[in-house]
């Protein structure tokens, strides 16, 4: 008797859940928050279980690595941040599971973009998932000094767990 022919095509409940974080330029918070998402579920052994990018609101840094300044306080942490700036697209709305801005001006132009309705329900903004009250927003650094990429950097290591904790399948 033949064996029966078993689907190789993944059960959409296996398949990985699909992440992007946004912010203005995709230099500085967003592919901070790729960057340290990807080392923590790699730390809990669910490297796997996602896929993980980062997108812009604006085009202006497209094909830029994020900037020095953030990369550098990035390495320190040890996080190596060598994403590639580009802006959202039409389809990140459907093809990612959760579309999470840094600030509200991030979620207002995300619900702007979104295609439908039903897809704006994938947007969010990051602090909204930690378990303790904190910060409303991930406050921009780029205009500013020294603290405010490591503020940055404090916020989505106390976040991102949490993230991780509502939105891990297994
Ligand atoms: P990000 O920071 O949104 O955290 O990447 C910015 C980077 C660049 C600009 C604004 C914010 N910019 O206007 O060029």
């Amino acid at each position: 008797m033949p064996f029966p022919k078993l689907s190789t095509a993944p059960r959409e409940e296996q398949r990985p859940v699909r992440v992007l974080f946004v912010c203005l330029g995709n230099i500085c918070r967003s592919p901070s928050a790729e960057g340290v998402f990807r080392h923590y579920v790699t730390e809990q052994g669910a490297a796997e279980d996602y896929e993980i990018d980062s997108a812009g609101l604006i085009a202006v840094h497209e094909g830029e690595l994020p900037d020095g300044r953030m990369r550098a306080h990035a390495a320190r942490r040890g996080y190596t941040l060598d994403s590639r700036s580009r802006p959202i697209s039409y389809e990140d709305f459907f093809y990612y599971d959760y579309i999470i801005g840094m600030d509200e001006q991030n979620r207002e132009r995300l619900l702007a973009l979104a295609p439908t309705a039903e897809l704006q329900e994938k947007v969010s903004l990051l602090p909204e998932w930690s378990e303790r009250p904190a910060r409303d927003h991930v406050p921009d650094p780029y205009y500013g000094g020294a603290e405010g990429f490591e503020h940055v950097l404090d916020l989505l290591e106390a976040i991102l767990p949490d993230l991780y904790r509502h939105t891990h399948r297994r």
